[in-house]
């Protein structure tokens, strides 16, 4: 794929289709060397609408190439989010002599003068993804009082050896269970009086990872969205749980009663993960919508409106007080990608402000390792009066993003202004490490072994592509600082 790069915001090493509108990531499934990649598509129009399932694939999670519409609407309705699961042993039927995929999705059915009904159904596809058929029993599953009943996350839990179902109910979540896709039992609900709910529950995911890599320590982990509200800044963002899970019953840790939020940014939604080795212990990858219900059908945009974020590798890390963390990292594949432009240890200041000051990028990484209680500020894409500041407030204990000066912005009220996260002291050590990705319209931290993350999107004007560094700390060290800079392999910056 070619991508035109013309467009002053299209991201060189972020997925956004080549036109139209996109939100939520859908059917994330690896299957025969091929990350695959659905989307919540409007083919013919620049915001939400009628949606249908766009398809993207990757053999390395960096290069995507955009493919034919996968799922469009019918009599029962749009397509709304879902899953897809390779259905290895033939549990549906479906398939002769080989397996094949299995997309699981809402079906959402607007209707005169009452509310929309939304049911889930199943297509399949027996050529790896490039054509599906829609099963003849659609829908599969219904509910006659949840008039919010979505976005089916489907995955095989070994214990019981059944498919489990986690959707949206409302303000809490499902669980559903099944020996074949196609006849569902229930099993709990979970979320009554636990968790943020100044929202709609949406896009809800749950899978199990080994603290601290250890297999003996299994938790499982529950991700749900909460949309957009009047009441919220924020708008919409993703919450987690972590605790047990038995194939029919979640139950939190006692902890999770704090609410939990994936990401401390504006602009990572309605994420879902899964894993990339067939079964379920392979490592966990993460991907979500780079945009908010605030204002996401308003964001500045010629050809095309809406981007992922970059492909995250997902962890539980226990903390010296015990607790128990979700982190995240960016995929190691990404490095692949790197052209490196500095790489420097043992950097004062002045060195640091040196090197910095010669550089002009758009798209990049800048990873930063500094004693832990430094304050700093790298403001990246800066150029006339425009800059977007990525920095550690020591005193607060913060990691912040600050785009009140990011560049385009009068889209919408709310779009200005500073995110922080909270650099967690359990996960402390000497040294506190910063990694930026800075893209033509977003930025993405992770600092603290991958507990304080920012995800933003800012809309700097293609110019401004200066790097620099702001401390009042004139004896500031860095242990190291490096810049690659970062496109894919088959564009060329004009
Ligand atoms: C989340 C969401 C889902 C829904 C989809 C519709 O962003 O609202 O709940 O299925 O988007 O596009």
């Amino acid at each position: 794929m070619t991508t035109s790069i013309k467009e002053t915001y299209r991201g060189l090493y972020h997925f956004s289709p080549k036109e139209k509108w996109m939100n939520d990531p859908n059917g994330m499934v690896y299957y025969k060397g091929e990350y695959h990649l659905f989307f919540q598509y409007h083919p013919y129009e620049m915001t939400m609408g009628l949606m249908h399932w766009g398809h993207a694939v990757s053999k390395d999670l960096v290069v995507w190439e955009e493919l034919d519409i996968a799922l469009a609407p019918d009599e029962n309705g749009m397509i709304f989010s879902g899953s897809a699961v390779v259905d290895w042993n033939n549990t549906t039927g479906f398939f002769e002599n080989e397996p094949g995929l299995v997309a699981i999705f809402t079906h959402h059915l607007e209707q005169n003068g009452s509310h929309p009904v939304q049911t889930q159904s199943l297509a399949y596809s027996k050529d790896n993804g490039r054509t599906w058929a829609k099963h003849e029993g659609n829908p599969v599953l219904k509910h006659d009082t949840f008039i919010d009943f979505r976005d089916p996350k489907v995955f095989w839990h070994k214990q019981t050896q059944r498919w489990v179902m986690i959707l949206a109910c409302g303000q809490t979540v499902c669980l559903y269970h099944s020996p074949d896709l196609k006849s569902w039992t229930f099993g709990s609900e979970f979320g009554t009086g636990i968790g943020f709910h100044g929202g709609v529950w949406e896009c809800p995911d749950l899978f199990p990872l080994n603290v601290d890599g250890d297999p003996s320590k299994e938790k499982w982990v529950m991700l749900v969205s909460v949309g957009d509200s009047q009441d919220y800044v924020e708008g919409s963002r993703t919450q987690y749980f972590t605790g047990d899970f038995d194939g029919l019953t979640f139950i939190p840790d006692v902890d999770s009663k704090e609410i939990r939020w994936l990401d401390y940014g504006r602009d990572n939604y309605a994420g879902v993960s899964w894993s990339d080795i067939p079964a379920e212990d392979g490592r966990r990858l993460f991907i979500g919508w780079m945009s908010n219900w605030k204002y996401a059908n308003r964001t500045p945009a010629e050809e095309f409106r809406g981007a992922m974020t970059i492909p995250r590798e997902i962890e539980l890390q226990s903390g010296k007080d015990g607790s128990v963390t979700l982190v995240q990292k960016p995929v190691r594949e990404l490095e692949n990608n790197r052209v490196p432009v500095l790489e420097l240890t043992n950097v004062s200041l002045q060195e640091a402000e040196k090197a910095l000051s010669t550089l002009r990028l758009e798209s990049y990484e800048l990873k930063a390792v500094l004693a832990f209680g430094t304050s700093i500020a790298f403001k990246v894409r800066k150029g006339g009066r425009v800059e977007t500041v990525v920095g550690v407030d020591a005193d607060r204990g913060e990691l912040y993003v600050d785009r009140t000066k990011s560049g385009m912005q009068d889209f919408h009220e709310q779009f200005s202004g500073i995110q922080t996260a909270k650099l967690q002291t359990q996960f402390q050590g000497e040294m506190l490490d910063l990694h930026i990705f800075v893209d033509r319209s977003s930025v993405e931290v992770f600092a603290n072994h991958g507990q304080a993350v920012i995800t933003d999107l800012i809309f700097p004007d293609g110019d401004s592509v200066g790097i620099s560094l702001a401390t009042d700390n004139e004896r500031l060290l860095l242990a190291s600082m490096s810049v690659y800079s970062l496109t894919t392999s088959d564009e060329v910056l004009e």
